[in-house]
């Protein structure tokens, strides 16, 4: 007779425990990065809502933001790194293909070697992929503890001449620790991508153009591009649709949604959502772009720990969050959101 599997583990249900995150330590602001692409700080304001922009300096490394965001997500969580069992880490400012920053940053937050460490390339909806793939970790016993990490440096990707993307990009870490539940905190993940649209969010330069160029030939540092526009509509288009149908499989409607924390691309769009969504009018809205900037992966755990710290969401509320842009990728969950969250951190 052929033996019976066991499970994992028995099977639970999954929450968030804690938050944390850190920016970039300086801000900058419009009118150092207008005249290089003959821009205003008044058409920057108008057409994103940015104001200023976290940027961290040189020596100051994408995994430095991921290990302190990491760090502190873990210690309010009150989870030992001993316990994590995966860690994975969105980014895309990663400085090489191979090996990937999570196994890095996990042997550097003294996380065992038992643990599994990844990293997530899925653009600006990588923190909201990897929650997704912790919470059906847990749910399925592959996983205890899960720590995410956002984490960009965007910056180091940036063309102070370029007009469709540099000027809106910020740099930062942000992490959040999942572990078991009796009742369920994080609602079903809806997600997609659309490589049709590949080119829409891309570098000037692959390693091919290294690869293929001339003995003595210079190939420019690579550097990030988008076709603003055509993301502006595809966002606008995708994110109701995906976002309502987040709510919808999550068994809650659009009033029942206290805190809203969607990608921080362009105040425009998030702004525009609210209605579209049809969200309550005292829903608090995550604005972490106005002085933060775009981080990317980090986006979302930037906005979240900032509400959090800031009191104005708290511990047991529903959030829905979502990211998207390259890839083209996307993703949503609705969440309870964690009362334990991290002190606001600056880079050593
Ligand atoms: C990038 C973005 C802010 C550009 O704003 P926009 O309103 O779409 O601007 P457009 O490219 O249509 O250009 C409008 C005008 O401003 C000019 N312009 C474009 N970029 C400019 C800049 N950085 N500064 C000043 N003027 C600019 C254009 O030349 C154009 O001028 P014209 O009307 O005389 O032809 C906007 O498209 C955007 O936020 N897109 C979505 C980004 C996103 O969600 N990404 C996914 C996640 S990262």
């Amino acid at each position: 007779m052929t033996a019976n599997l066991r499970a994992a583990r028995p099977i639970t249900m999954s929450r968030m425990l804690g938050v944390a995150g850190i920016r970039g330590p300086e801000r900058v602001g419009n009118d150092e990065l207008a005249a290089a692409i003959d821009s205003s700080d008044e058409w920057i304001r108008r057409r994103t809502g940015i104001q200023t922009r976290a940027r961290a300096p040189r020596e100051v490394l994408v995994q430095h933001l991921a290990e302190a965001a990491g760090r502190e997500a873990l210690s309010v969580s009150g989870v030992d790194p001993a316990d994590i069992d995966v860690v994975i880490v969105s980014t895309v400012s990663w400085m090489q293909p191979t090996p990937g920053m999570a196994p890095v940053v996990a042997a550097a937050l003294g996380v065992s070697p038992s643990a599994a460490a990844y990293d997530v390339n899925a653009g600006c909806a990588g923190y909201c992929y990897g929650i997704g793939q912790a919470d059906a970790m847990i749910r399925s016993g592959l996983a205890r503890h899960v720590l995410v990490i956002g984490a960009e440096k965007l910056s180091d990707y940036g063309d102070p001449t370029d007009r469709t993307i540099s000027f809106i990009v910020g740099d930062g870490a942000g992490a959040a620790v999942l572990g078991p539940s009796d009742s369920p905190g994080i609602g079903p993940t809806v997600w997609g991508s659309d490589g049709t649209h590949a080119d829409a969010i891309t570098m000037t330069h692959t390693w091919l153009d290294y690869r293929n160029a001339a003995p003595g030939e210079h190939v420019e540092w690579p550097t990030a591009r988008q076709e603003g526009p055509s993301v502006f509509r595809w966002a606008t288009s995708v994110v109701p649709q995906f976002a309502s149908e987040a709510i919808e499989r999550a068994g809650v409607t659009p009033a029942d949604i206290d805190v809203f924390i969607p990608h921080q691309a362009n105040l425009r769009i998030i702004d525009s959502l609210v209605g579209r969504l049809g969200l309550r009018e005292d829903v608090v809205v995550a604005r972490d772009i106005v002085d933060t900037g775009n981080t990317s992966g980090a986006s979302v755990p930037l906005a979240t720990e900032r509400l959090l710290r800031e009191g104005r969401a708290h511990g047991g509320q529903l959030a829905l969050q979502f990211g998207f842009g390259a890839g083209l990728c996307y993703a949503a969950q609705v969440i309870e959101l964690p009362a334990a969250v991290g002190k606001e951190l600056t880079i050593e």
